[in-house]
């Protein structure tokens, strides 16, 4: 049995703590785009079916094509059949009866009156009781047109619920962008109004870290510079940059992948426990890691920082162009598409242990994961018997195959002192009846009942710039050193990134 400390534990009462959304509103700028379409509908509809969903619950979209309202509903049903076939028309009308459709310019104000008498309207109608969450899902150059907007037609108000921003990444385009862009937030809506998203908080597995981390005792001893050798974090993907050439070209792999996702993943690995399962203690604690990131300076950017992009190669036995012959892409880009990082975070826990990041695109698979690699036992007693021990690793997959992994030694049976490496496994799919849930699932739920732990702070996106700057600068206004593109599609990315691991132990995980 539990004991009541642990019952009482806040840890527990957070993980535990009844999750029916509250009724509300979701207006969402930009919806007539990908992301509503492919995530934010699907998502909308597991709620629903889970029930988790209010009752009493409108989506306006709104964007700049001029569609009906059928066009609206019929476009989403499309994309949810999809992946759920199994639909029918009653569940589908009964889903969506409240989805509306409004066109309009992001600069016409407006549009952004008759949404305010539209959402009283709906109100009245269906007891949203003033609840409101504004989604933008739009480019990011119009993102504080918007909110200025909402600001001056009184949208941003709680008078008689609460009234809440989303905002998609991109959170700016560097340091001073980033601040610009928290300030002009700021104006309109109080930081607690604000949920900056990030999906791969809302990954189920990346949660885990929490969990994992806090809710055992058997980890946290040995996860310091005492035993731990290093840590690496790899998010590979198979595709290329696809249709996205007009958005990548001006962002890159440390914009893109970096300054959010493998930062954030490395902030819940590395952070201290916080006092209390909280948004704003978890936060600070992911805020101290950020700050504590060792400053890149020049030298530093040239050997702890390797960029690559992808030339033409083979995937799965296609034939696939390189970046720079991609519809849309600059045929001389350096606009990199991958990255491995070294980083040092300067923190007692952390002093001396460094931390791997890479990801790229057009790398032979699709893998997400944190690796944790300890360090060789002090005295090697077998180093006679043996040819050579593998070092212990912890690897939590992120995806695909979500899960947990520890690599240990065993003995081989038999005469001989031989050793081998076996895993101790965790598999989500085996070990729980239901899967895991789509990140932007998660998210919109914590975003309806107010909950923004899973959601980055304004404090952080800066400090997150902060640090990668002198890496993006330096990239930015110097050639690539040797032949740039500099590894093949279906490759594992150029030779240089081993070079960074310096000592014979360290190397990237073959994954
Ligand atoms: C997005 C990036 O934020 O994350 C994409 O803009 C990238 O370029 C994607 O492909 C990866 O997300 P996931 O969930 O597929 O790992």
């Amino acid at each position: 049995m539990l004991s009541s400390a642990l019952l009482e534990n806040p840890l527990r009462q957070g993980l535990s703590s009844g999750r029916v959304a509250p009724p509300c509103s979701l207006v969402i700028y930009g919806a007539s785009g990908d992301l509503t379409a492919r995530k934010l509908v699907p998502a909308l509809f597991e709620l629903y079916e889970k029930h988790l969903l209010p009752v009493s619950f409108n989506l306006i979209g709104i964007s700049r094509s001029a569609i009906s309202d059928e066009d609206f509903r019929k476009k989403l049903k499309e994309a949810l059949l999809q992946s759920k076939p199994q639909v029918s028309d009653a569940i589908w009308n009964s889903f969506s009866q409240n989805f509306h459709y409004h066109a309009g310019g992001y600069d016409d104000f407006k549009v952004y009156q008759a949404l305010a008498v539209k959402l009283n309207e709906l109100d009245e109608k269906n007891g949203t009781v003033g609840n409101r969450i504004f989604y933008l899902s739009t480019p990011p150059n119009v993102f504080e047109e918007i909110i200025s907007n909402l600001g001056a037609a009184g949208l941003a108000k709680e008078e008689k619920g609460f009234s809440r921003v989303v905002i998609e990444k991109p959170f700016g385009h560097d340091l001073d962008s980033a601040k610009e862009l928290n300030q002009k937030v700021r104006e309109v809506f109080k930081e607690n109004q604000i949920y900056r998203i990030d999906h791969y908080l809302g990954k189920e597995t990346v949660q885990n870290f929490l969990v994992m981390r806090f809710a055992n005792s058997i980890f946290e001893p040995i996860w310091d510079r005492r035993y731990v050798d290093h840590i690496q974090i790899t998010a590979s993907e198979d595709l290329g940059v696809g249709t996205r050439a007009g958005y990548y070209e001006s962002s890159g792999i440390l914009r893109d992948m970096f300054q959010n996702h493998l930062f954030q993943v490395m902030c819940l690995m590395a952070m201290e426990p916080p006092v209390i399962f909280e948004a704003n203690a978890i936060r600070d604690e992911k805020l101290k890691i950020l700050q504590a990131i060792r400053p890149f300076d020049e030298q530093t950017v040239r050997t702890h920082a390797i960029r690559g992009q992808y030339g033409p190669g083979f995937l799965a036995g296609q034939k696939v162009p390189g970046y720079r012959q991609e519809a849309g892409v600059d045929p001389q880009s350096i606009t990199p598409t991958y990255a491995a990082i070294k980083i040092f975070l300067d923190t007692w826990r952390w002093h001396g242990v460094p931390f791997f990041l890479r990801s790229a695109k057009r790398l032979p698979k699709r893998t997400t994961e944190a690796a944790i690699q300890f360090k060789e036992p002090p005295n090697l007693l077998f180093k006679n018997n043996m040819t050579e021990l593998s070092p212990n690793v912890l690897i939590i997959r992120i995806q695909p195959d979500e899960g947990i992994t520890l690599k240990f030694e065993t003995k081989v049976p038999g005469m001989s002192m031989e050793a081998r490496t076996v895993n101790m496994d965790f598999r989500y799919g085996t070990s729980f009846a239901e899967g895991t849930s789509e990140a932007y699932e998660r998210l919109l739920l914590d975003c309806m009942l107010g909950d923004a732990t899973l959601f980055i702070r304004g404090d952080e996106t800066e400090a997150a710039w902060a640090a990668l700057m002198p890496v993006l600068n330096l990239w930015e206004t110097t050639q690539p050193e040797g032949t740039f593109p500099n590894y093949e599609a279906g490759s594992w990315g150029p030779a240089e990134a081993d070079e960074m691991m310096e000592k014979p132990w360290r190397k990237w995980r073959k994954l």
